[in-house]
């Protein structure tokens, strides 16, 4: 159970690295800086919401899981955000953003919290399952009209205020 925890924990603090170093620079963004985040944060939250979410469901047999339905709207938050070309706006709101979600993820009572409650086996299936995550396809970023109150309003649904 720490191996899971240790593994997505430390996966966000890689990519709180990433987003640091694409802003480093007062005058511009560090592109390559940001697609490794891009690839990454999407790798991220599909490996919880196709892995980790379906085993603590499984673990609950049912019964509503307590702050799913806040964490998914921040991960179609944070996917919308991934779309249009990045500002320094659009990260300062992602940032805002993780720094929130990822310390209820990881905080007492969070999600991750509840992978004490596995079985071995359920575990050690779930770590199978993180280690085999492929890549997630990465498309280029939208840069047609209206994309940026698309954005805005996935972060709004999200009870977050869009910076940009
Ligand atoms: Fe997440
Ligand atoms: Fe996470």
């Amino acid at each position: 159970m720490r191996w899971i925890y240790e593994y997505l924990s430390s996966d966000h603090l890689r990519l709180d690295g990433y987003l640091e170093k694409a802003v480093a620079q007062p005058d511009a963004i560090d592109v390559p800086a940001y697609a490794e985040f891009r690839k990454g944060l999407l790798r991220h939250i599909g490996m919880e919401e196709k892995i980790l979410f379906p085993a603590i469901a499984r673990l609950k047999e049912g019964l509503k899981v307590e702050g799913f339905d806040k964490l998914r709207l921040d991960h179609g938050a944070l996917v919308a955000l991934l779309v249009p070309p990045p500002s320094r706006p659009i990260i300062s709101t992602i940032r805002s953003i993780l720094q929130a979600h990822n310390a209820s993820e990881e905080g007492v009572g969070g999600v991750y919290a509840e992978l004490d409650s596995l079985s071995e086996e359920e575990t050690a299936k779930v770590i199978d399952q993180l280690k085999a995550f492929p890549e997630v396809p990465v498309l280029p970023h939208n840069q047609r009209d209206g994309i940026l109150e698309i954005t805005r309003r996935a972060v709004e649904r999200a009870g977050h205020r869009p910076e940009f």
